[in-house]
């Protein structure tokens, strides 16, 4: 097509983009009626909006009939104010503090206008207000997917005073729940114990789950939880109301619950240290809160954020994610040639597919023999390498695998030729000594500079560009903000560090992602830092946690797949006695817990026995073939880890469910033991499904190997485990799990 006709029809598109735009929104603001419903196919919030008066939340959960949204006023609803700003009723928590530009510490909002537009998958409404003085205006926008129960909501706020305006708390939402046995869900941890759950019932006071890291935020608390409205939270039934908070860095969740009928909660950035100087004419965008609502328990929550995860959120959220062996725990900065070729050849001749070469590969006038020195000076070190990186990627692919490598860009050490040269561009309290992380010499460079943000491209633009076939990149990050100061904002905007950190970093990721599209990017932070759905539109998974032991995981996955979908769970089979916890455990027990996320390795194949070998060869093959229903399929949890059975079991079904995969792990050992016989779920009733148990190291097949049983019979009464593996019996040990591979016929 010719460059004029080409430009004619986009500008005749955008035209009648403009005009179906003006239609639209104009239909909405003529026929905007008070009541405002913002519904998905399960789910509906319904707001009150007045023009003139302030916007009001009626209701979140189930989708109602109309004859119920006609009546709901008269049915008792919360009347809270969608979007509180401190000003009046001083003694309320509030979503938003402005200092306006004449000093004026309150903001009072009403509705100016609603309108609601479609975009191909989902209905926007936006609900503008104005301050009743100030031309300083709110808008809270909210997104209803119609295809997946979620809706994101978000707040745009404009200065159009004469001068800036100080923003002091700008929540991306807020939401009343109707106190009664209201428990929250949640994940607490440390480096090494990531995403462990924990649930408590919401009593009076306030409850504040906050991160202040400044570059990472989920090793401690996540900003994602769940609010089980029925008494204790139940995994297959109750109302459930989740929230994600879809943002990289510092947050503040809180729960008010004071004198009212009410629990209050707030979700947004976390304002401490962080008072942002909105300046005249800019709009001041809050990161996305993700709110849903299932009335089939936690796991149904669950399988509504995995779905629109998937689908709306994940990078390549519909790819099947290769099996692969990385090689930290197995040599650690330890790289050499052979080595690394002897990695390759192993995982390949188990039937992985990617090879990642970790920490420890780069670095000349400072060679990266320890933690303690070269990163930001990203060469390749030729005394390990002689051949550069083009020579282990033209292996992995003479091996049939691809290569892929690890990077920290965010980061440098004192002790290296970045700081020599660029001693600016590090994040640091002016007059002051700089306080160092890992290594004792880590700093973490200042990504709010745009030169800064260069650099950081530059790096994944040069390795990628000279080494196209580079399949996979783990992005680390292992220091937080220590020091509060940047040498590149201007005195008046030193507050605005941590946030102008995370819209550098935002920035960097979507120059990478628009350049490269296709490779498959992890997110690790120490371990399990940066699990959030702020940063997994760039990434495609995260590393749950440098803790490999496989006990300790299954209580670190069971608590982040309340959030997270398996296929973005970095899963992988160690060497036992194992490296964090020294815990012993089997071949067997490792395998079957990794499988239960994005299986990987992390291990030198080398100190593997043959029969270890052939035991991980046997898995990743059979793990090719439940892949689909892993990393697609629902989740339904099934009996918990953390309620002291003993044991733990969680199942995925396909979305058709005609295949589905039963984990069974047994986490503590007495003798004269009694485990319950667990009920599966999420199974067609009608569908009758054979049973085959993969993974089998037992002498003799399990009773049922083979049997075919109905869904129905399944999920009322479920199949006998039994609490040993039949071994010879030098070879019997305390583990024991099973993984059920169920198809329907
Ligand atoms: C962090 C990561 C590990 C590993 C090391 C390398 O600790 O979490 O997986 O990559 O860095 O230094």
């Amino acid at each position: 097509m010719s460059q004029p006709l080409r430009l004619v029809i986009l500008y005749n598109a955008l035209i009648m983009k403009r005009i179906i735009s003006i239609l639209a929104t104009a239909l909405c603001v003529l026929t905007a009626s008070a009541q405002i419903r913002i519904a998905t196919p399960g789910t509906e919030l319904i707001l009150k909006a007045d023009v003139g008066a302030e916007p009001q939340i009626q209701y979140f959960g189930e989708r109602l009939s109309d004859t119920d949204v006609a009546n709901l006023q008269a049915a008792g609803v919360p009347n809270h104010n969608a979007y509180p700003a401190y000003g009046l009723w001083c003694a309320s928590e509030a979503s938003l503090g402005v200092t306006h530009s004449d000093g004026n510490m309150s903001t009072v909002l009403r509705v100016e206008s609603v309108t609601q537009t479609d975009e191909p998958t989902a209905k926007v409404t936006r609900i503008k207000m104005k301050d009743t003085v100030y031309p300083f205006y709110v808008t809270l926008c909210y997104r209803a997917y119609q295809d997946v129960d979620m809706i994101e909501t978000w707040t745009e706020i404009e200065n159009l005073e004469k001068k800036p305006v100080v923003l002091t708390r700008f929540d991306s939402g807020y939401l009343p729940l109707r106190a009664g046995d209201v428990w929250i869900s949640h994940l607490h941890g440390t480096w090494a114990a990531e995403g462990l759950l924990v649930q408590e019932p919401l009593d009076r006071g306030m409850r504040v789950i906050k991160n202040k890291d400044g570059a990472r935020n989920s090793h401690t608390d996540h900003s994602e939880v769940m609010f089980s409205l029925d008494g204790k939270p139940q995994e297959n039934t109750g109302r459930v109301i989740g929230a994600a908070l879809c943002y990289s860095g510092n947050y503040e969740i809180r729960v008010d619950t004071k004198d009212t009928d009410y629990h209050e909660f707030y979700a947004g950035i976390n304002p401490d240290n962080s008072a942002y100087n909105l300046a005249a004419k800019e709009i001041f965008k809050t990161p996305e809160l993700a709110l849903t609502f299932s009335d089939e328990g936690l796991s149904g929550a669950s399988r509504n954020f995995h779905r629109w995860g998937r689908k709306y959120k994940l990078a390549h959220g519909d790819k099947e994610r290769k099996i692969l062996l990385n090689s930290w725990e197995g040599v650690y900065f330890d790289i050499n040639e052979p080595g690394m070729d002897q990695m390759m050849a192993d995982i390949a001749s188990m039937g992985g597919e990617l090879f990642v070469m970790d920490d420890g590969w780069f670095g000349v006038k400072y060679p990266r023999l320890t933690d303690n020195c070269a990163l930001g000076d990203w060469e390749v070190d030729r005394n390990k390498l002689p051949n550069g990186i083009g020579w282990l990627v033209e292996q992995a692919h003479k091996h049939g695998i691809k290569f892929g490598i690890w990077i920290e860009p965010e980061m440098t050490n004192t002790t290296s030729e970045l700081y020599e040269k660029h001693p600016e561009w590090v994040i640091k309290a002016p007059e002051r000594e700089v306080v160092k992380g890992r290594g004792g010499t880590q700093l973490v460079l200042d990504l709010g500079n745009p030169e800064v943000q260069d650099f950081v491209f530059g790096i994944v633009d040069d390795l990628l560009s000279e080494n196209p076939e580079i399949d996979y990149i783990k992005w680390d990050a292992n220091m937080p903000i220590s020091n509060h100061g940047s040498q590149y904002l201007s005195k008046d905007k030193q507050s605005h560090l941590y946030i102008e950190y995370h819209r550098g970093f935002a920035a960097v990721c979507d120059r990478i992602r628009a350049a490269y599209p296709d490779v498959t990017i992890q997110a690790c932070a120490s371990g399990g830092g940066r699990a959030n759905w702020g940063v997994l539109p760039w990434f495609d998974e995260f590393w749950v946690s440098d803790n490999t032991d496989a006990l300790q995981r299954i209580y670190m996955q069971w608590g982040t797949s309340y959030f997270f979908p398996a296929i973005a769970m970095a899963s992988h089979i160690s060497a036992t006695p194992n490296h964090t916890v020294f815990r012993t455990t089997s071949i067997k027990y490792r395998i079957d817990v990794a499988m239960s996320g994005r299986l990987g390795m992390e291990i030198q194949p080398k100190n593997m026995t043959e029969e270890e070998k052939a035991l991980c060869r046997k898995a990743i093959s059979e793990y090719k073939e439940i892949r689909p229903v892993v990393q697609f399929g629902d989740i339904y949890r099934l009996v918990s880890p953390y309620d002291s059975h003993n044991m733990a079991s969680m199942m995925y079904v396909s979305p058709e469910k005609d295949g589905a995969v039963f984990y069974w792990w047994k986490t503590e050992t007495f003798y004269d033991d009694h485990l319950p016989r667990v009920k599966m779920a999420g199974l067609d009733p009608s569908k009758t499904y054979k049973v085959r148990e993969l993974n089998r190291i037992d002498n003799v097949p399990l009773p049922y190997e083979g049997l075919s049983f109905t869904g129905k019979f399944l999920m009322e009464n479920g199949l006998e485990i039994p609490l040993k593996h039949k071994v010879d019996y030098h070879k019997q040990d305390d583990w024991s799990s099973r993984v059920l591979y169920l198809v329907a016929e």
